[in-house]
């Protein structure tokens, strides 16, 4: 009888103890809107279901405003769509790491830059940087000229029949990926070289896989996987990647051996150079390699296929980009572009960016609060929380972008459209302590393409912009792939 008493006493007294410890977390409860959710699952299953996450998101925004609170199980989460406090928390030291959602990243990638936690992110980040310095992009021009011309000859081949465009523009950047930071050409005949087709399904069964464990996944992606879904598969995949890094490496690091200089500053040999200088472990080289090859292809193809897609529904808006590449290089099929030319394409810039507001390839990012932080807005985020950055449904806000929020236009970007906009209403590649390392790499190569592909052909398709759904993946899917149509044009 006596142990029972001293058994229910230690449990309440433990309770007691846990309810203390997330004081903090009843307190938000009070001050910001949301909904608890139910027992143990919290809004788990809502923010889990991938294909209607965004309007659910978008649904409860309007009913809570830019800043509400949800559970993941016994895990609050902040969400947020204004853009003063999304700047708020990109910008904090104490919101740098990335969210427990992103452990499955990390179960397939490795520990690399995407996942890493402070201090030994910045430590890497710091190291990596000089691996995009402007003059290392400015190299790497030929390349992308060269891969798009490769591209061209492989939709000519394609034409006038309808395609869905993902492996083919995957094969392409994929291929530009590994040249420009692995130091590797796939084949000489670049792009149209086929790389192994178990490759191009290893990297999206792995992003599938990781997504679909999404919420679930800071379990262990091992024991989950294992239980819903095929885990020899994923293993397999996993493998599959890792042995194509782990060849480039290797061819990489023979060839420097050979060499008593590196050339140029491309990412494998900084890594290698880190490697070499004990900064680096193997594992390190690998592992950075894996992030930076992923993110690379897989975010640049997303947001070609969708720019393509767009053009395709909006024939005024590509007959522009048309007049705008004909007016800067008139009459030249296969033309080189340089820097300078680049510079100029404004037009073809605006419809970049408009496709990565109302389709934003990374449609949501997370952090993790790790010490109490004071927002603009009087709101203290305490230690532990978890913070859902809504990037898809803030770049679409009616109050910033006008009731044609929703809508495609590129005159969004207009200088005078811009002016007075708060400088965090879009961040396709955030912005704050944490941005994408690869940004200005992923502008120069999608203006080059746009430029020279529409120089080329005519995209039509007969879905309608009103009927697309999105699908969160970490990066944006379509729930149905519109297929498009390509004409060459008349010279
Ligand atoms: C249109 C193309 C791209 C888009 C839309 C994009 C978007 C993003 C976003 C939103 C993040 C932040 C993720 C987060 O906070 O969780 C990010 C991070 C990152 N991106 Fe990109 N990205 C693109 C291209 C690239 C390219 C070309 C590279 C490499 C060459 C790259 C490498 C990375 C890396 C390594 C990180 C992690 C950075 C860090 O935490 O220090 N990305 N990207």
């Amino acid at each position: 009888m006596l142990s029972a008493y001293f058994l229910i006493s230690v449990t309440i007294i433990s309770l007691c103890a846990l309810l203390w410890s997330r004081r903090k977390y009843y307190i938000l409860m009070f001050k910001l809107p949301g909904k608890i959710g139910y027992p143990l699952l919290g809004n788990a299953l809502q923010i889990s279901r991938r294909d209607d996450m965004l309007n659910m998101l978008k649904e409860k925004e309007t009913e809570y405003g830019g800043l509400f609170l949800s559970w993941i199980g016994p895990f609050p989460i902040a969400v947020v769509s204004e853009p003063q406090l999304a700047q708020d928390v990109l910008n904090s030291p104490n919101c740098v790491n990335k969210s427990f959602v992103y452990k499955g990243v990390e179960d397939a990638t490795g520990r690399g830059l995407f996942t890493l936690d402070d201090p030994e992110w910045s430590y890497h980040r710091k190291l990596l940087n000089p691996a995009f310095s402007h003059k290392i992009l400015l190299s790497f021009i030929p390349i992308f000229n060269k891969e798009v011309d490769n591209l061209i000859k492989v939709f000519e081949t394609i034409q006038n029949s309808n395609v869905d465009l993902a492996t083919i523009l995957q094969n392409f950047t994929l291929s530009i990926a590994t040249q420009t930071t692995m130091g590797q050409i796939m084949s000489d005949k670049g792009v149209d070289s086929g790389v192994d087709e178990s490759l191009l399904q290893a990297f999206p069964y792995v992003q599938e896989t990781i997504v679909e464990m999404g919420t679930l996944s800071w379990l262990s992606m091992k024991v989950l996987v294992w239980i819903l879904g095929d885990y020899e598969k994923y293993k397999k995949a996993k493998a599959t990647i890792r042995k194509f890094i782990g060849n480039l490496i290797l061819e990489r690091t023979k060839i420097i051996s050979e060499k008593s200089k590196l050339d140029g500053n491309i990412f494998i040999n900084r890594a290698i150079e880190l490697l070499q200088q004990g900064n680096f472990t193997h594992k390190n080289v690998e592992d950075e390699s894996i992030v930076i090859v992923f993110g690379a292809f897989e975010t640049t193809a997303t947001t070609l296929k969708h720019i393509i897609t767009l053009l395709a529904m909006h024939p005024e808006y590509q007959d522009r980009a048309f007049e705008e590449i004909s007016s800067l290089l008139p009459r030249k099929e296969h033309f080189e572009m340089s820097y300078s030319d680049i510079q100029q394409l404004s037009y073809i810039s605006m419809i970049i960016d408009e496709t990565m507001r109302v389709m934003s390839t990374v449609p949501v990012v997370g952090r993790q609060v790790i010490a109490d932080t004071k927002l603009s807005n009087g709101v203290v985020l305490p230690k532990g929380l978890q913070v859902l950055i809504d990037i898809f449904n803030m770049q679409r806000r009616e109050d910033i972008w006008g009731p044609e929020a929703r809508s495609f236009n590129p005159d969004n970007f207009l200088p005078s459209n811009i002016e007075g906009k708060h400088p965090y209403s879009y961040i396709p590649f955030t912005k704050g302590l944490r941005n994408c390392i690869g940004s200005k790499y992923a502008i120069l190569s999608l203006k080059i393409a746009v430029a020279k592909l529409v120089r080329n052909f005519r995209f039509t398709t007969d879905f309608e912009y009103g009927n697309l759904q999105y699908v969160e993946n970490i990066t944006i899917k379509l729930k149905q792939t519109p297929l498009i149509k390509i004409e060459k044009r008349e010279m």
